[in-house]
C-alpha cells in the first residue's frame, strides 16, 4: 500500500492560481496514456482524499456531469458541502491519521491518492503518511497561487519522463528529513 501525492504544477511550484484557476494547466498538451500520465495512475488508486477548495473546483468544473471518481473520496472541510447524486464522498475534518486508516481499509489491494491541495498533503506528510510524490511540471510560471507542498522535505528522485509539454518526476519521501533540517539550521 503506497500513499501518493500526484499533481500537476507550474514550474515555480503552484498548483492553481490565487483565484483557483487551472486554465494555465488545461491548455497544455499531454498524452493521457503516455509516460507517468493520469489514466494508468488512477487505475491503481483505491481511495482518494482532497481538500475543500479542490473538491469545489471539481464540482464547479463538472457541473451537470456524473461524478468522475469511482473510488471512495474523503473531502476535508469544516463546511456542509453538497455531494452529487451517486458519489461516494465522505465529508470529514481535522484528523488525517484516522482518515488514512479508513482509506487504507477501503482501498483493498490498491493504493491511496491524496489529490491536494498542498496544505492538506502537508498534514498527511506531517503524520508521516506520504510515500511518493509525482509532479507533472507545466511550462509556465504563475508567480503566486496555491502552493505545491508548503513543507521542507527531503526527496529521492526515482524517475523522470517527458510527456509532451510536461516534465514529469517521481519522488520518494525520505522520512527523517535530516538533510533539509540541516540546511535550514545552517541558513
Ligand atoms: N494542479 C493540479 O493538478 C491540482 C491538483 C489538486 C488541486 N488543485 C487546485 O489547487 C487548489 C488547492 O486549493 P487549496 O490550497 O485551498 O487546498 P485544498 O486542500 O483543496 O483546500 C483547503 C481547504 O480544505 C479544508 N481543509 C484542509 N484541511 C482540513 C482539515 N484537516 N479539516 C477540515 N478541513 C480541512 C479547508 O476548507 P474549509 O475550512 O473552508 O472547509 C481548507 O481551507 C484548488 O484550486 C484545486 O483545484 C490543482
Amino acid at each position: 500500500m503506497t500513499t501518493y501525492y500526484y499533481t500537476a504544477s507550474s514550474l515555480d511550484g503552484f498548483i492553481a492560481t490565487t483565484e483557483h484557476s487551472l486554465d494555465w494547466l488545461l491548455k497544455q498538451d499531454i498524452d493521457q496514456d503516455g509516460p507517468m500520465a493520469y489514466t494508468q495512475f488512477e487505475k491503481g488508486m483505491g481511495a482518494l482524499a482532497m481538500g475543500a477548495s479542490t473538491y469545489e473546483w471539481v464540482l464547479r468544473n463538472t457541473a451537470g456531469e456524473p461524478w468522475g471518481y469511482a473510488q471512495p473520496t474523503w473531502v476535508f472541510t469544516h463546511r456542509e458541502l453538497p455531494v452529487p447524486d451517486g458519489a461516494d464522498v465522505r465529508l470529514v475534518r481535522d484528523d488525517v491519521s484516522a482518515v488514512h486508516a479508513e482509506m487504507t481499509a477501503a482501498a483493498g489491494e490498491r493504493d491511496l491518492w491524496i489529490v491536494g491541495g498542498g496544505g492538506l498533503v502537508g498534514q498527511f506528510s506531517d503524520a508521516g503518511l506520504i510515500d511518493e510524490i509525482w509532479v507533472q511540471y507545466a511550462p509556465v510560471t504563475l508567480g503566486s497561487g496555491a502552493p505545491l507542498l508548503p513543507r521542507a522535505l527531503d526527496l529521492e528522485l526515482l524517475e523522470v519522463a517527458r510527456n509532451r509539454n510536461f516534465m514529469c518526476g517521481r519522488y520518494r519521501v525520505v522520512r527523517d528529513g535530516a538533510g533539509v533540517k540541516r540546511l535550514i539550521a545552517d541558513a
